[in-house]
């Protein structure tokens, strides 16, 4: 039985493993690491997926904001399925706990760069989406929103910038 739950600290080979897989060499070269790169991810907001001790899922979000409105917003991603486990509902579980533990939180509004034709079951679209842009390139129509709390990505306007805390620095080794 799959359950989902909060990632921990030790399963950060086992997660870059599963988006190696899934994204390949090319995903640090995405619009949407430039969020990522450096921060941590929003409280509660990195879940995996286990089955038994292997971990088979995974998502995060990531504060940012949009620069010209100051809007708040959550970036989501990646999100991956191990191969084997793809077709049984574990993204749409991973995807609808990320969504209301979002929503508990208090936060406004998630956007992600996806294919539309997976999120929209998830109410993503590019409603309100017009006036803010990745930093970076990438394909418009796959620049997705939704609001958790109705309006909130309305005036957004501006490139996403991160906002999310810093990952703290490695303490110095000292020679002994
Ligand atoms: C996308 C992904 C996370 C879905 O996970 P999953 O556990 O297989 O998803 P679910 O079981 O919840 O949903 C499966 C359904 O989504 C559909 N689906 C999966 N990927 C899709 C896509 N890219 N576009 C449209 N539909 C998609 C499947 O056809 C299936 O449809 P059905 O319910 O009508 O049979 C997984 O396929 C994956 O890790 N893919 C590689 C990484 C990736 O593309 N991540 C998302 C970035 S856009």
């Amino acid at each position: 039985m799959i359950a989902y739950m909060d990632e921990q600290a030790g399963d950060t080979f086992a997660r870059e493993t599963l988006l190696d897989r899934a994204f390949g060499p090319g995903r640090f070269r995405k619009s949407s690491e430039k969020i990522r790169v450096g921060r941590l991810p929003a409280e509660g907001l990195a879940l995996v997926a286990r089955d038994d001790d292997l971990l088979v899922g995974s998502v995060r979000l990531w504060h940012a904001e949009a620069a010209a409105s100051g809007t708040p917003l959550l970036l989501l991603g990646p999100l991956a399925v191990d191969g084997d486990c793809r077709g049984a509902g574990v993204g749409a579980a991973l995807m609808r706990l990320a969504l209301q533990r979002a929503r508990k939180a208090g936060h406004g509004a998630v956007v992600l760069v996806g294919d539309e034709p997976y999120y929209r079951r998830f109410g993503f679209s590019t409603a309100g989406m017009a006036e803010l842009a990745m930093p970076g390139p990438y394909e418009r129509d796959r620049f997705l929103g939704l609001e958790l709390v109705p309006g909130a990505l309305s005036g957004a306007e501006g490139v996403l910038r991160p906002t999310g805390r810093l990952v703290p620095a490695e303490p110095a080794t000292v020679a002994a």
